[in-house]
């Protein structure tokens, strides 16, 4: 059985639905631990809702994001966490916990990757006009939003969509996607060669 760590800074409702996904038996995995850098991210409390541990560490108590990344890291390895799961984590990831879980950290982004990277996935992909939008699962490396791509689904853009009706729809695209990335995970179904995560067959 894996144990996952969930990190998010906000409202938790990926968070929420990796929860409902493991207590209706989706995911073969066990979330032990969910931190926030956020100390009254709502996050937290549906961690704790549900009986998860739940700790916020916060980035003020450190000198810098490495020091932050050193601390954040030794939390997870005494969890002995395999998988660490990004949902809605609005901190950049220095190397020191990139490399201390390589290909073991998972991210979820607005967007169809690699179009519109960064913290305005979602309202960068309606002001450039295109049709289709999405979400993408990854693996993270060192690079912003760049990693091997697990999984993606596509959403369309409809006439008369807002930042708002446009994320909704990404989000209901986001519960369903990131369950089954993770679920991959766990089932060892996933292999990373150079850029391109291959899903073995069963
Ligand atoms: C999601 O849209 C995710 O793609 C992005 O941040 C948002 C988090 O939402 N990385 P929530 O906190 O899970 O509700």
């Amino acid at each position: 059985m894996k144990r996952i760590a969930v990190l998010a800074s906000g409202e938790g409702t990926n968070l929420e639905a990796i929860l409902e996904a493991v207590e209706r038996g989706e995911i073969s995995g066990r979330v032990v631990l969910v931190i926030s850098d956020r100390e009254k991210a709502p996050a937290l409390e549906r961690a704790r809702r549900r009986g998860v541990r739940a700790l916020f560490l916060d980035p003020r108590a450190f000198p810098g994001r490495e020091a932050y990344d050193e601390a954040l890291a030794a939390e997870l390895q005494e969890a002995q966490v395999d998988l660490v799961v990004l949902a809605g984590f609005m901190r950049l990831l220095s190397p020191v916990m990139v490399r201390a879980f390589p290909m073991r950290i998972m991210n979820i982004h607005p967007s169809l990757l690699p179009s519109f990277p960064g913290t305005e996935g979602v309202r960068d992909a309606l002001e450039y006009g295109v049709k289709v939008t999405g979400c993408t699962v990854h693996f993270v490396d060192e690079g912003l939003d760049t990693g091997p791509i697990i999984l993606q689904e596509a959403v369309p853009v409809i006439q008369g969509d807002t930042v708002e009706t446009l994320h909704a729809r990404i989000h209901a695209a986001e519960y369903r996607l990131y369950p089954r990335a993770i679920e991959l995970f766990c089932q060892n179904k996933l292999r990373v060669e150079g850029r391109r995560c291959y899903i073995d067959a069963e």
